[in-house]
């Protein structure tokens, strides 16, 4: 039964978190009917009320869901889908703010009520969605909505949240301190700007209880330590790991006992907190500015910088940073996407093969810095050339192509010696 003890609408709006792992428990009809009367509820652009439901909580339908649209629909028992009718065009995307309106009256009740939900865009095949659940062609998928009761299994890392003072602005615009730097030049980016974008992504796509969801593909990271630790022996070494952003690397690396010590780093905290709730012997040291990584001079042997060589500006100063902390002899090994200019052609035009037959990776996808931020083109040759400017000697190195035959990767591995 519902009763009147409700929160107050403060408390209320900070205790709402997007949550993404829920109990078995299935939420009532009767609990469904409240919140959606709440989105009913909401402002709508000429009180047309464009936006409909639809409840999905038959285990076999959530399964083909699963399968055929997004991994997501396993997290909970109960989704609702947030549909609008299309066919009134409304200036200024009236009916998706309308329907944006609903969802957070929704997600408002279901907190008073004691729920978790966690609104989501970020799923494709619309088309096949509505063909699943008979969807008229006129109605637009606007959002999908896990919505159940809190599992509690989830380590929770707050979400980072904007400053009050840099998102008003009293009767003129002035730019925020915080505001997001959209140059592709990586060097164009401070450390600060860098810090900013990569703490508002981090709790969304590195946290615990999606560990799993990584940059790439985590056989690709067992396949990078098996080439690590073919070409020299890691026992009783200390080793740490560069940038280490979603600990995907440092993961493998920390499962295999034959090294003494495993230390993750990273320019934001958030990472850090992330390994130690998955691997709390491990070290973590903080970059607080790209010349400045917290580590005392010769701590460790091996220094792993893989595949993050692409989205670190003034790698001259971090490498600088490398070779004051490794030992005498001490060795850095690096992996890079691209092994020549060539080959960076020609998966340039191997994407354009891809997008040309209509495959899109992800709905968000336009956004230039999805999941990982600014991203430059590094070719061995350049990333050879800075290696040897900042005091290390190339022992070895090699190239390979990982992954599946579409969406493979090529990449080259160095090893170098601290000069
Ligand atoms: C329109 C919209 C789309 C979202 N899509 C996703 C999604 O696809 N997957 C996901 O895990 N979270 C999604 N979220 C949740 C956000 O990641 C979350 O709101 C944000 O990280 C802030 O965290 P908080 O809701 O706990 O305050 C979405 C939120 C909104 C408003």
């Amino acid at each position: 039964m519902l009763n009147n003890n409700f929160m107050d609408i403060f408390q209320t709006i900070e205790k709402r978190k997007s949550i993404r792992s829920y109990s078995e428990k299935v939420v009532s009809n009767e609990i469904i009917e409240k919140v959606i009367s709440a989105g009913r509820d909401a402002p709508t652009s000429c009180n047309l009320q464009l936006t409909e439901y639809i409840i999905v909580n038959d285990s076999v339908l959530k399964s083909i869901l699963a399968k055929k649209i997004t991994g997501k629909f396993n997290w909970a028992p109960t989704f609702i889908i947030f549909l609008y009718d299309s066919r009134f065009a409304i200036k200024r995307s009236a009916a998706v703010v309308s329907l944006g309106a609903a969802m957070q009256n929704i997600n408002l009740a279901s907190t008073a009520l004691g729920l978790v939900t966690c609104p989501m865009a970020g799923f494709n095949e619309d088309k096949t969605l509505k063909k699943i659940l008979n969807i008229p062609e006129y109605y637009n998928v606007g959002l999908i909505m896990s919505i159940g009761y809190d599992s509690n299994t989830e380590k929770k890392i707050d979400t980072k949240k904007r400053s009050i003072s840099s998102i008003y602005h009293y009767n003129l615009f002035n730019k925020p301190k915080d505001s997001l730097n959209d140059s592709l030049d990586l060097n164009k980016w401070s450390f600060k700007e860098l810090v900013s974008y990569r703490s508002r992504l981090a709790p969304v796509y590195f946290y615990p209880g999606r560990y799993n969801l990584s940059t790439y593909d985590p056989a690709q990271y067992s396949d990078v330590y098996k080439t690590l630790s073919t070409n020299i022996d890691l026992t009783g070494k200390d080793l740490i790991d560069l940038f280490s952003y979603d600990c995907s690397f440092a993961k493998v690396v920390a499962e295999k006992n034959d090294i003494k010590t495993i230390a993750v780093s990273d320019i934001i905290e958030h990472t850090l907190k992330t390994f130690e709730v998955n691997f709390p012997s491990t070290k973590k040291h903080l970059f607080t500015s790209f010349n400045k990584l917290h580590v005392d001079d010769m701590s460790y042997d091996v220094a792993t910088f893989v595949h993050k060589a692409e989205f670190t500006p003034k790698i001259n100063n971090v490498l600088k940073e490398v070779h004051r902390i490794l030992k005498p002899g001490g060795i850095l090994f690096t992996v890079t996407t691209y092994p020549s200019i060539a080959l960076r052609i020609a998966d340039w035009f191997r994407s354009f093969k891809i997008r040309f037959k209509g495959s899109t990776m992800n709905v968000y996808e336009h956004n230039k810095f999805y999941k990982i931020g600014p991203v430059k083109y590094l070719a061995s040759n350049l990333l050879d050339m800075i290696c040897k400017k900042e005091g290390f000697v190339k022992k070895k190195s090699g190239s390979e192509r990982v992954g599946n035959k579409i969406f493979y990767t090529n990449r080259y591995w160095a090893l170098y010696d601290k000069k």
